[in-house]
């Protein structure tokens, strides 16, 4: 589950910082034993300083001016530490314990709600689940040979291979749409895995899986009533690419349909791009979509790919 790896992974990486500070502490005591001293007197100033506050009443002058004075006379040994340490030829901030993130302190909650990186990081694993649970095929532009279609296709073919190309290398975050049509077996699929690997190391977060599956996930979730925080419709609809994968072999339902219709019109909303492939010809999808998903996506950027069926192809030059 995306929400417990990434609480390990957080747990992991606030412990380890803890790890670092305290190998660092050990070797400046053991090299400048004042400095133990020193920081000695900072820990009890803290009990000193909580003790105040539970006893004191905040409006108290006597009170403020104790709490003023321990303040001052804290801030006055972390500088002396400082001065010590750059005197050791350490650099000043040597004793500082640093998190990945200050915010939260790595512990992934700022008072109760979580951290914008602790979010980050389980859309980051989720994003990559989604992706290890589809077919995973080793498409990548490499490997996408234009010989294995017709000569009457083949220009048309390296039109589209070469628009895909530049789209991945040119990927921003509100790069157009992309609708790819054609029969079974044309490197549809392919291709798009090619541009989702190429995205995917630029930095993006991409979402890949066939229709039934992210569907399905959602439904699970839907019905499941769990947490809508960072839930995978969440996810399908903010990551930085989405790509669903045979459309029209997800299961008929009203749920699916609206669904279609709910994440291609949030994400054309929110300027988010979306490739979709289908192998159903213009009629079908005429006949089994709604107005309002057929003429989204007929605004989308369409690739019509042509030739015989590749797997087939390839399955005969095998035996
Ligand atoms: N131009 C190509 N060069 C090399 N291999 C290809 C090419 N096109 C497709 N293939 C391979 O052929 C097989 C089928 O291709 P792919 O899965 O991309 O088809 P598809 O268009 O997505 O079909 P479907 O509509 O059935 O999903 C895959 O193994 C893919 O790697
Ligand atoms: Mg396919
Ligand atoms: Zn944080």
């Amino acid at each position: 589950m995306a929400f417990k790896k990434a609480l390990d992974i957080i747990n992991t990486k606030r412990i380890s910082s803890q790890i670092g500070y305290n190998k660092k502490l050990l070797e400046v005591y053991e090299k400048i034993p004042e400095i133990c001293e020193m920081k000695k007197a900072l820990s009890t100033t803290s009990i000193k300083i909580s003790k105040l506050l539970f006893k004191g009443q905040k409006t108290d002058v006597f009170f403020k001016n104790k709490l003023n004075q321990i303040k001052r006379n804290n801030l006055d040994i972390q500088s002396s530490i400082k001065e010590i340490l750059v005197a050791n030829n350490y650099p000043e901030n040597y004793l500082q314990l640093n998190y990945n993130c200050n915010i939260c302190s790595d512990t992934g909650y700022i008072s109760g709600s979580m951290c914008e990186c602790f979010k980050h990081l389980i859309k980051k694993i989720k994003s990559k689940e989604l992706i290890n649970s589809s077919n995973t095929i080793i498409s990548s532009f490499q490997t996408f040979d234009l010989s294995f279609y017709p000569e009457e296709f083949r220009t048309k073919m390296q039109e589209i291979y070469s628009y895909c190309i530049k789209y991945s290398n040119t990927f921003k975050i509100n790069s157009n749409n992309i609708f790819m049509m054609g029969n079974t077996g044309l490197g549809k699929t392919h291709l798009s895995f090619a541009i989702a690997n190429n995205v995917i190391n630029s930095g993006f977060n991409v979402i890949y899986g066939s229709a039934q599956d992210l569907f399905r996930s959602v439904e699970a979730e839907h019905f499941g009533k769990v947490s809508s925080l960072n839930s995978t419709l969440d996810t399908i609809i903010y990551c930085d690419l989405l790509i669903i994968d045979d459309v029209g072999t997800e299961f008929e339902s009203n749920f699916y349909s609206s669904l279609l219709y709910n994440i291609i019109n949030s994400r054309i909303n929110l300027l988010k791009p979306i490739i979709i492939n289908s192998n159903l010809n213009q009629d079908d999808i005429f006949l089994r979509y709604s107005d309002r998903v057929v003429s989204r996506l007929i605004s989308f950027d369409i690739l019509k790919f042509y030739g015989n069926d590749i797997r087939l192809i390839k399955k005969q030059n095998k035996t």
